[in-house]
């Protein structure tokens, strides 16, 4: 496994897969890895191409107020999990290699980025959509893995690949869950042993929405209640939204007639988690 540090390195390893006739294939990440990260990575190996990760912590998408010089980092480790899972390469940039001094550009998808996390993190999905814009110019994918944990993110960026033409193929990947339902998240080691106890109620709560249009209730506003009614009885959640939105379009649903997002964000203590399910009618 090769260890690239600068834009040029990358650009040369690509040339490289290129000319042996492999396809790239990337993961974008900010390391710190879990089996969620893994779970990409595996998936992007198994479609048979030459597989490179990016581990970069992007300024550009943290608020003044959040965990930015907190965001938990361990490169050894992250290196170790990669190899295990047959990973090819590792981007691993300095701040100063993805913006150097005089860096000005930003991009920004409107509407996709405006609902649900964009209101509350003002400036994350632009920083969000400039620094993956960024990594498929550096990378040049043939196909890259994205979570659905983060819904929103993967929304903006297929449509950022569909506006600006980019030839790459999204791939969206399955939620991987703790044996307890908790989405895995970088984020959960600032959880304490009560919060982390705690945090079991995203999960079950939507897991009691899934079962309440399965078994027929199509009235967004009643799941959006039960679910926010089922989280606001832990103590230790304080809510930041609950939203019954387009799987597409993001905007709020009156009914569930098509393939609709119930998402929420959560604070436990200092983390705040997200997680969300599709259900379809
Ligand atoms: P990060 O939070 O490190 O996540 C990297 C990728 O892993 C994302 O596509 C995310 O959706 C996916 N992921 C995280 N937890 C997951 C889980 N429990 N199950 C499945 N997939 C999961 O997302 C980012 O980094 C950044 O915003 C990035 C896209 C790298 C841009 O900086």
């Amino acid at each position: 496994m090769e260890i690239l540090r600068t834009v040029s390195e990358v650009r040369e390893w690509a040339r490289r897969q290129r000319t042996a006739g492999r396809a790239i294939h990337f993961v974008p990440t900010m390391g710190y890895f879990h089996e969620g990260h893994l779970s990409l990575m595996r998936r992007a190996n198994a479609d048979g191409g030459a597989v490179i990760v990016s581990i970069f912590v992007n300024p550009l998408q943290f608020g003044a107020n959040e965990d930015l010089d907190r965001y938990p980092r361990d490169f050894e480790r992250d290196r170790l999990m990669a190899e295990s899972v047959g990973v090819d390469a590792i981007f691993y940039p300095e701040v100063s290699e993805m913006y150097p001094p005089g860096y000005q550009t930003e991009v920004r998808v409107k509407e996709l980025s405006k609902p649900l996390c964009g209101r509350s993190r003002l400036g994350h999905f632009e920083g969000v959509a400039t620094v993956v814009l960024k990594l498929f110019n550096i990378v040049t994918p043939d196909r890259a893995y994205f979570g659905m944990k983060d819904y929103q993110q993967l929304r903006i960026i297929e449509q950022l690949v569909q506006d600006m033409n980019l030839p790459i193929e999204i791939v969206p990947c399955p939620i991987v869950r703790e044996p307890d339902g908790l989405a895995m998240s970088s984020r959960n080691v600032y959880l304490t042993p009560e919060e982390r106890a705690a945090a079991t109620v995203l999960y079950r709560s939507l897991q009691w929405a899934q079962a309440q249009v399965e078994s027929g209730e199509r009235n967004a506003l009643k799941l959006r209640e039960g679910v926010y009614e089922r989280l606001a009885a832990e103590p230790l959640a304080r809510i930041d939204y609950v939203e019954v939105v387009d799987a597409e379009t993001l905007q709020p649903v009156e009914r569930v007639v098509r393939p609709t997002l119930i998402a929420l964000a959560v604070f436990f203590g200092k983390a705040r988690l997200i997680d969300n399910c599709v259900v379809c009618p």
